[in-house]
């Protein structure tokens, strides 16, 4: 990893793009506003102070549903496979719902996510995993039989290097991670998930906290903003917080070509297990290909094809 420079609020990579030999240091830096046009070395910011721990607790406590449909999915389709131990990554693995489904099926848990409020929630959830800090934008993705990515984890837009590019070569490093037969479950925001015109306005709450967002959808830009105010119970009071969270929105079908094109078998999914999708998000159930000796594909168990079939 390139050298990191940190404040309160962000992260500075400051990275050679191609070459080896020439490195950059920079000791501190004024980051708002700052840029560097400059072919030998480019700026890489990543926010770290995204789902703080009251927004990291309320995730946990109240949107987690989506998570908790999705381990049971990832673990029968690995049981299907034959995967009866192995690594999975758990990429964006927020408070660690996935991950702990994971370990309790009896798989090894490695869980990446840019929020150490997330992390510490994971670590305590799943102490037998093992969690970092850190931006899966450009992490190295090690051997494994299966990546997760549940919750819009690829839309966000903390790390300002997540684009189309980086992107990309992130599923090519996890099909290149993957065991032949390995998995990739993820979901992503689509154009569209926010309905209707204009800005939308959501309210949720539970015993002890509350949400407020407004959320905004560039139809143009293809970017979604949410606008997140939140409250907390501490003792007798409540803690207000807010926070703007910015998304690339993918349409899913050129997620799904690209998958293909990268080598993965794809089959986008309209929820995860029981768990159906709101409006806009579609799911992918991705897999290495197995080969037979004669270099043809294996059919895989569990109906894992070529056709895009929305199931
Ligand atoms: C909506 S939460 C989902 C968390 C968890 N996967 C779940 O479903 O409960 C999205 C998570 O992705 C993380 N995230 C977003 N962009 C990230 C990045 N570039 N690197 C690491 N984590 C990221 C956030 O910090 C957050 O915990």
């Amino acid at each position: 990893m390139p050298p990191a420079v940190s404040n309160s609020t962000t992260r500075l990579d400051v990275c050679p793009p191609a070459r080896k030999g020439v490195g950059f240091r920079l000791e501190s830096v004024e980051l708002v506003g700052l840029r560097i046009h400059h072919p030998k070395f480019y700026l890489h910011q990543v926010m770290t102070d995204a789902f703080r721990d009251d927004l990291a607790y309320i995730h946990d406590a109240g949107f987690g549903g989506l998570a908790r449909a999705a381990g049971p999915v990832l673990v029968a389709g690995l049981q299907r496979r034959g995967f009866a131990g192995g690594l999975v990554v758990d990429l964006g693995c927020g408070s660690g719902i996935v991950s702990r489904a994971v370990a309790e099926a009896g798989y090894d848990v490695l869980g990446i996510d840019l929020s150490p409020a997330m992390v510490a929630l994971a670590r305590e959830r799943v102490p037998s995993g093992t969690f970092r800090v850190g931006s899966v934008i450009a992490t190295e993705i090690p051997r494994c039989i299966a990546v997760a990515a549940i919750g819009e984890v690829f839309n966000y837009l903390f790390d300002s290097e997540n684009n189309a590019a980086t992107l990309a070569a992130l599923w090519r490093r996890i099909h290149a991670a993957l065991v032949p037969g390995g998995l990739l479950l993820f979901d992503v925001a689509g154009p569209g998930r926010v309905p209707g015109r204009g800005p939308r306005r959501i309210f949720a709450e539970g015993d002890d906290w509350a949400v407020l967002a407004t959320l905004e959808e560039d139809a143009t830009r293809r970017i979604l903003t949410r606008s997140i105010t939140s409250f907390r119970q501490v003792g007798e009071l409540f803690r207000r917080d807010r926070e703007v969270h910015r998304q690339r929105l993918l349409p899913p079908t050129e997620v799904a070509e690209e998958l293909r094109a990268i080598g993965y078998r794809v089959r986008v999914v309209r929820g995860h297990g029981s768990e159906r999708f709101p409006v806009g998000l579609a799911g992918f159930l991705a897999s290495k290909p197995k080969r037979s000796r004669s270099g043809r594909w294996v059919a895989e168990p569990g109906g894992i094809d070529e056709a895009a079939g929305l199931g």
